[in-house]
């Protein structure tokens, strides 16, 4: 009997003992191709030998050191790294141990800054449905899941949810991508006059809907209206980035495909690539300078924040994707695994549609292409979808209830940025058989 409280209580997890590249291997030698990178996490595939060299030599120097009485040379390199590659204005990174820490830094910067410049009024805060930040309080309480944040709703922020961008579903018949743009902007804006636009702190979004959509992006125009919107109010836009961004996408950050940068970002996942848990709050300057010159502390910390073993693993995947030019073969690949969806999944009947950017892909399954009509929720199709991969050695991240939370499943493709067309046409053809196997039973 295991001591460990697992995801799924009593579901018999296979035991990952090595990685190598794209695989993991199980403790019965079996391989599993990794594309989903876990939770779009490792970009860099497993056991790299250059990352690892970068934390054996820290290891050797130090392993931790706490931030109230020290900084790390690992911690100053990334921060430094970060800057200079930032969207504009993000000058200073806070760092912490993952995307739920990244968001709830953001979420009390935003308060924080506010008070400081003696605007103590502002108390809201703006999401969008079908969304996911975190599993922390406040993380929760801006995501858009209703059924994750319904047990926990007593104990959540007030927080108001606006529409996604969900053009498979929500684009009207006859209504250009523009125009439902638009009237998104305008249902933000109508959000923004009924709270007063002086009480509203941020509004908060992932540019490329990752884990409750499965890589859906804006609609062209969507984010300069937004960004336009905040401005004209005073209110701080926060892009969570966890998922999509760091070179999932084909660019360094997400938001820079929407020709637009943030006040605060949220990053994770491929910051670290898996090697160590980090995730990073990225600043505008403005914000710095207002508590720089107010108070001189955020009012937020942790005991493993800049944790130098931490810094050193994400550096060191921060310079391998520069070194080996690793965004091109995100786009390259991207490109192709975009292709061979469509070959494999655009007149499939039970696919309704495939989505993404780079190598962030998602297919949406229904029952009814011409209706779009789901499948019944109680066959947990995603779940049937994620058992069939593993036993052909594919790890895919399916998750239902897409289209409001409960019904709609989806699949999220998240392979690591190493993948060749090879490996690439192998995740289809898997996926496939998985998808025919489960929709068949
Ligand atoms: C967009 C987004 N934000 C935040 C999080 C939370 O990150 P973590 O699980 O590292 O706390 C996730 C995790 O999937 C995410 O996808």
């Amino acid at each position: 009997m295991t001591h460990v409280l697992h995801r799924a209580i009593g579901h018999d997890y296979p035991t990952a003992v090595s990685g190598n590249g794209i695989h993991i291997r199980d403790q019965n030698g079996k391989e599993y191709l990794d594309a989903s990178g876990g939770a779009a996490v490792s970009c860099l595939g497993h056991s790299h030998p250059d990352i690892l060299a970068a934390m054996r030599a820290q290891l050797d120097k130090l392993e931790y050191a706490h931030s109230s009485f020290f900084t790390s040379q690992a911690a100053e390199e990334l921060a430094d790294d970060l800057a200079a590659h930032a969207p504009k204005g993000l000058g200073h990174s806070f760092f912490v141990s993952g995307g739920s820490e990244a968001v709830e830094a953001a979420l009390k910067l935003a308060r924080q800054y506010f008070v400081e410049r003696g605007e103590p009024q502002r108390k809201y805060l703006i999401a969008r449905r079908q969304s996911y930040h975190g599993i922390t309080l406040g993380a929760l309480s801006v995501g858009g899941r209703e059924r994750q944040r319904q047990p926990f709703a007593p104990l959540l922020i007030e927080t108001h949810h606006v529409s996604p961008v969900y053009e498979y579903r929500e684009r009207r018949a006859g209504e250009t991508p523009q125009a439902y743009g638009e009237r998104l902007a305008q249902e933000l804006e109508a959000k923004i006059a009924e709270l007063g636009g002086e009480n509203v702190i941020a509004f908060i979004a992932e540019p490329v809907v990752g884990a409750t959509l499965g890589a859906v992006p804006a609609v062209p125009g969507y984010f300069k209206r937004v960004r336009e919107i905040c401005d004209r109010h005073g209110i701080l836009l926060i892009l969570d980035e966890v998922m999509c961004g760091m070179g999932r996408t084909g660019t360094l950050h997400a938001c820079e495909q929407e020709g637009i940068s943030p006040d605060i970002m949220a990053i994770a996942k491929g910051l670290g690539g898996g090697y160590m848990p980090i995730g990073a709050m990225l600043l505008h300057d403005k914000l710095f300078k207002t508590i720089a010159d107010g108070s001189g502390a955020l009012q937020h910390s942790h005991t493993y924040s800049g944790h130098p073993l931490a810094c050193a693993a994400s550096l060191a995947v921060q310079q391998v994707i520069r070194r080996d030019d690793l965004l091109a073969n995100v786009r390259k690949q991207g490109a192709h695994l975009s292709r061979r969806l469509q070959e494999r999944f655009g007149n499939h009947p039970f696919v309704g549609d495939v989505r993404g950017r780079g190598l962030f892909q998602g297919i949406e399954i229904v029952a009814d292409r011409g209706t779009k009509e789901p499948f019944d929720p109680k066959r947990k199709l995603h779940a049937a979808i994620k058992r069939e991969a593993m036993a052909r050695g594919l790890m895919v991240y399916p998750m239902g209830g897409t289209m409001d939370g409960t019904r709609g499943d989806h699949v999220l493709l998240a392979p690591p940025f190493i993948v060749d067309s090879g490996a690439v046409d192998t995740i289809v053809e898997r996926l496939g058989d998985a998808i025919d196997a489960a929709v068949g039973k």
